[in-house]
């Protein structure tokens, strides 16, 4: 039984059926292992944290599952700031952005998001999904024409299908297929915008912009890059991908997500005066969607304080990523191209991915675990994220309970 088996009513079946066939098969474990794809927490996010099994069971895991890669969601300062604001507007905001849901501090931090990205304004989602569903449907429509990465996020697929625009995707980072793709539309009049993940989310390598602007410059095409696990990571100051691939001042529209490294939640499209106006009117996640809470808020701008310095600890993060990879690989592992805080170990068999998935829980590490619809199955994986708080010997212990578990199924 597979994921897909569950997507559709069959013909003369009640609407409800499929529900009772996907809790058949998740109550068997088949499909994601006993204890399903997810952890219950029972303390705040860090790099070794207590979590709750299915029994009630409580124990300690170090954490390779989680996006806030530098910690920022713990931060002493980012955390005082964000109590600040519940004492002074309150933990929601109750109101639509365009209503009364906006504070002076929401205005500061989409400035302050605008000036990393060195552009004229910047326009704050309340969810990172919203974000590209919002901006894409708003600024594409049937006329025109989005071309994709295959491995690109499911809300940049999702943003691409409401938006009615005609759907054209290459597969994962073949620039080649791209350019093709860009030739054969040079005759027709249809406006274009390619859209790329900064770094692919569940591979960690980083798309060749610098490429990507050239050929978008060439064929008269616009640029889109969601780079959600880029902020703060990669490029010479953390700036992200458009940093790292040399072309800062060459995207379109520079979305980025405040859930991973910025530790909290929400989304932002850093851009030009006239289509972030353009985007506060006709971006229905934005325009119909409650605005992000004032105490989140603060914490952010707290949190693009230190980003806009480097100084939010990207260099011991980075000490981190190169050791855990590194010993990774020379244990056996296949752990691809990665570039960034992500580091995927392929594993390309569903039933041992589970097992090892839960062995790894059971034994103190948890890690995340991918299989269809996010890549195909004989690509699925486990997906480690490095954070900036592990020490040496976390990463050396998980390593070593990774390895031997591994070997168990013949992994390495
Ligand atoms: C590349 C990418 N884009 C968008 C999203 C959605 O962001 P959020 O989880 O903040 O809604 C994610 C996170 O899952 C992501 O990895």
């Amino acid at each position: 039984m597979k994921f897909e088996d569950f997507l559709f009513t069959h013909d003369g079946a009640d609407l409800f059926e499929k529900t009772q066939g996907l809790d058949e098969v998740l109550t068997s474990g088949v499909m994601t292992g006993s204890e399903g794809l997810g952890i219950r927490l029972s303390e705040k996010t860090s790099p070794e944290v207590k979590i709750k099994e299915k029994s009630g069971s409580e124990h300690k895991v170090i954490m390779l599952g989680s996006n806030s890669y530098l910690n920022l969601n713990t931060n002493k300062k980012v955390c005082e700031a964000a109590m600040r604001a519940i004492e002074k507007f309150g933990y929601g905001m109750g109101a639509v952005s365009v209503y009364a849901g906006i504070t002076d501090i929401h205005k500061e931090l989409e400035k302050r998001i605008a000036n990393f990205y060195g552009c004229e304004d910047a326009v704050l989602f309340p969810s990172g999904y919203g974000t590209n569903i919002g901006v894409i449907s708003a600024l594409c429509s049937k006329n025109d024409i989005i071309i994709n990465d295959s491995a690109n996020h499911a809300s940049i697929f999702d943003g691409s299908k409401l938006s009615g625009a005609k759907l054209k995707i290459y597969p994962h980072g073949d620039i080649k297929a791209l350019e093709k793709i860009l030739q054969k539309l040079k005759n027709t009049n249809a406006a274009k915008l390619i859209i790329t993940d900064g770094v692919f989310s569940m591979y960690g390598d980083i798309a060749k912009l610098d490429i990507i602007c050239d050929l978008a410059s060439y064929y008269g095409a616009k640029v889109m890059v969601d780079d959600a696990h880029g902020l703060g990571i990669v490029g010479a100051t953390g700036k992200g991908s458009a940093q790292a691939c040399n072309v800062e001042k060459r995207i379109d529209l520079n979305v980025g997500m405040l859930s991973k490294t910025a530790g909290a939640i929400g989304g932002y499209c850093a851009t030009t005066k006239k289509i972030a106006q353009y985007l506060r009117h006709y971006a229905r996640s934005y325009f119909f969607s409650t605005s992000l809470p004032a105490p989140v808020v603060a914490g952010l701008n707290e949190v693009f304080k230190l980003l806009e310095h480097d100084r939010a600890g990207r260099k011991e993060l980075w000490l981190n990523i190169t050791l855990l990879r590194e010993k990774l690989s020379k244990a056996g592992f296949n752990t691809e191209n990665t570039q960034s805080g992500i580091i995927p170990i392929v594993i390309g068999n569903e039933s041992i991915l589970f097992k090892m998935h839960q062995d790894l829980r059971l034994s103190g590490v948890y890690t995340n675990i991918v299989t269809y619809p996010a890549v195909r199955r004989k690509d699925c994986r486990l997906r480690l994220c490095a954070m900036k708080d592990l020490t040496k010997t976390q990463i050396e212990r998980a390593v070593e309970i990774i390895s031997k578990i591994g070997k168990k199924y013949g992994v390495i």
